[in-house]
């Protein structure tokens, strides 16, 4: 097992994973699989050929890895990105487990609750922020608003997005803005979700003003290493309630290992307590 991915030294999935399979007493192995997007091909291919079951996907290759399966979850497909990948009798499946995860973890800390009727504002729209999206429709909010650098990309998300929310229970508006543009439209959101890899490296900052980062605003940055990055602290020191994405981390991650080894996770595996400063002395 392994995980397909640049860059991957922030990683924590790694020590997750051996330590899941420590406690289920099976000896298998997680390896990072740095790559490149022009070495994908050749990558998933020696997978493939591999005796390996399965691997997770990371940045920047949730949508492109698609191309090399032999079928795909209806989760997968809704979502138009793959993070967990089974490979039987030298076939790969692909699925999202980054979706319900997301949506599991929001519940867990009360902020779904609130973006019934509400306006969102998702920052991104790669894959992991294709599979956020798709959640938060599953939460009924009033007003999608999807702010990417590439404007082209929150444009073909935001389509993507209106033609799942066709139906008229899931009555939402969609829009599309480019992520400089932002910041204004957070004054009237319920909840502010950062999907975008920026706050990765450290001295990187989100294009977004304090002025809007005002409770009762609730943030939500995907990023979990470090553990709270400069969009969670400066959200905190106004007053909202701020959470990283270590909780979706960990819940994507036990669904992987779910998904390979057909049994449920030891008590104490996936457990974001166990990873402790791991998390900040991995920084690049
Ligand atoms: N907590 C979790 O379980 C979890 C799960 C999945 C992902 N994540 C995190 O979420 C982040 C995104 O992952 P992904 O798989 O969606 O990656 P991706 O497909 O490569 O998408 C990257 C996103 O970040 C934006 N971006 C990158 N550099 C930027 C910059 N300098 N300025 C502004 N925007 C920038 C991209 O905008 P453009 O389209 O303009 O390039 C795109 O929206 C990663 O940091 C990943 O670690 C966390």
């Amino acid at each position: 097992m392994g995980l397909v991915g640049w860059p991957l030294a922030h990683s924590v999935s790694p020590r997750l994973f051996r330590d899941a399979f420590r406690r289920a007493g099976l000896p298998w192995r997680y390896e990072r699989f740095p790559v490149q997007p022009n070495g994908l091909a050749r990558l998933v291919a020696s997978l493939r050929a591999q005796d390996v079951r399965g691997f997770n996907v990371t940045i920047p290759h949730k949508q492109a890895v698609r191309a090399f399966l032999d079928t795909e979850s209806p989760a997968a497909r809704a979502v138009g990105a793959v993070n967990c990948v089974r490979i039987r009798n030298g076939k790969l499946w692909g699925t999202n487990t980054d979706l319900a995860a997301f949506v599991a973890d929001l519940r867990a800390h009360r902020m779904a609750a609130s973006v019934r009727g509400k306006r969102v504002v998702l920052l991104g729209a790669g894959g992991a922020a294709r599979a956020c999206a798709f959640g938060l429709l599953s939460l009924r909010p009033s007003e999608l608003v999807i702010a990417n650098r590439d404007l082209r990309r929150a444009r073909n998300l935001a389509a993507d997005v209106r033609r799942a929310a066709l139906s008229p229970r899931r009555r939402v508006r969609v829009s599309a803005v480019a992520l400089r543009s932002a910041s204004p439209k957070i004054r009237r959101a319920a909840l502010l979700v950062n999907a975008t890899s920026v706050g990765l490296r450290a001295g990187d900052r989100l294009p977004i003003s304090d002025a809007f980062l005002r409770a009762p605003l609730a943030v939500y940055d995907l990023l979990y290493n470090p553990p709270v990055t400069d969009l969670l602290r400066r959200a905190r020191l106004h007053g909202c309630l701020a959470v990283g994405g270590i909780g979706m981390l960990t819940r994507q991650a036990a669904a992987a290992f779910r998904l390979w080894t057909g049994r449920k996770p030891s008590p104490g595996a996936f457990d974001p307590v166990n990873l402790g400063h791991h998390m900040i002395t991995k920084r690049r």
